[in-house]
């Protein structure tokens, strides 16, 4: 089973005319998510191009593939919330992380 990653848009255009997440604040998104994951359970990685640039900033979320679009820092609790969730229903009873191992925000 492939381990869970939050996958962060960081893909910047220098254009006008065509947006793009890295413009949209996704470098610093991808720190902070960086920051706030550093001992969760799953993975955080920098990502090129969705192809949902009107919809930036952009985080894609696998193994399921679902997008979130527009993401700020705001929504860091809620992507963590759901790559835990995810990491730990994707496992078997045997593999799944102990919730005492993971201090993140939303492990209680
Ligand atoms: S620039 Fe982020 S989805 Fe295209």
């Amino acid at each position: 089973m492939p381990k869970t990653t939050l996958f962060v848009c960081t893909h910047r255009r220098n254009s006008a005319d065509y947006p793009s997440c890295g413009v949209r604040g996704s470098e610093t998104l991808l720190q902070q998510l960086k920051l706030a994951t550093k001992n969760c359970n799953f993975n955080v990685e920098p990502n090129i191009c969705f192809g949902h640039c009107e919809e930036g900033a952009v985080v894609k979320i696998t193994p399921n593939g679902k997008f979130y679009h527009h993401v700020t820092e705001l929504d860091i609790p809620t992507l963590i919330a759901d790559a835990n969730f995810l990491s730990t229903t994707a496992l078997s009873p045997n593999t799944a992380p102990s919730v005492v191992d993971c201090d993140c925000p939303d492990s209680d």
